[in-house]
């Protein structure tokens, strides 16, 4: 925070900025121009933010993002990154279940968006899954998360063990971003003796993705559900859970 810096990526009509100048009291300000696709047909469409200070901030400043027609996936992963965890902002949504990973949900960003954080205790993990067509972030708010990337499993493929393709670690804040372009994934708590606590947007939000077998390739139809909705426990019952799909994923 002491330090000037700044840091800038994509193409050159298209660039972010993250500046802190001095002290802590100085304004900080974030500048882009959107763009849904991330690179390319950028439009004369400028947002201003403030690094987030606050899960409070983080959000508003989610939908201001979101407000625009287009959308940077990259500026939406760097003010996720920006916002510094603080557990006790977020506590209140971090509701563990000793069997399986939960989701709870935080916002709905005007529809627009889901935002939800998922406990992970330890060991525990999500299925190979896809995601809907939609943009999906997941920052780590504690812990150390662990991510397998797979391919899509092909028609000629017939049945055949899934392999992971990369494997990647994230510690505390910092922020991964997927979507069907890129693959498939897997998310797990790697620690046998630590929980861990993730933010996850979806945009646009789904309540339905695919889940795939990883000995066989074979894939099901996988219903998100959420464990809790804005702190409250999901009343029983309402949690989405349909036999006849796998309640699964992220
Ligand atoms: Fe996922």
């Amino acid at each position: 925070m002491n330090e000037m810096e700044s840091f800038n990526h994509c193409c050159s009509d298209n660039v972010h900025m993250l500046k802190s100048s001095g002290s802590q009291s100085d304004m900080q300000q974030y500048s882009d121009k959107m763009d849904f696709e991330g690179h390319n047909g950028c439009e004369e469409d400028e947002i201003t933010l403030n690094p987030p200070q606050n899960l409070q901030e983080l959000i508003e400043g989610l939908k201001v993002i979101f407000s625009k027609e287009k959308v940077n996936t990259d500026l939406v992963k760097d003010f996720m990154t920006s916002y510094k965890s603080n557990i006790k902002e977020w506590k209140k949504f971090a509701k563990f279940d000793k069997h399986r990973y939960t989701r709870n949900l935080v916002d709905e960003g005007n529809g627009k968006f889901n935002l939800m954080v998922l406990c992970w205790n330890e060991a525990q993990g999500s299925s190979i899954h896809s995601h809907a067509n939609s943009h999906c972030l997941m920052k780590v708010l504690d812990g150390t998360v662990q991510e397998q990337l797979y391919d899509w499993p092909t028609e000629s493929d017939g049945e055949h063990k899934m392999v992971p393709q990369h494997v990647n670690q994230y510690p505390r804040n910092q922020v991964a971003y997927i979507n069907d372009d890129l693959g498939l994934h897997r998310v797990e708590n790697p620690s046998h003796s630590d929980k861990a606590v993730t933010l996850h947007l979806y945009s646009p939000p789904f309540d339905e993705c695919e889940s795939f077998d990883e000995k066989t390739g074979h894939k099901n139809k996988a219903r998100v559900t959420f464990w809790s909705k804005f702190g409250h426990r999901t009343p029983f019952g309402k949690t989405g859970v349909d036999a006849s799909f796998v309640p699964e994923n992220n």
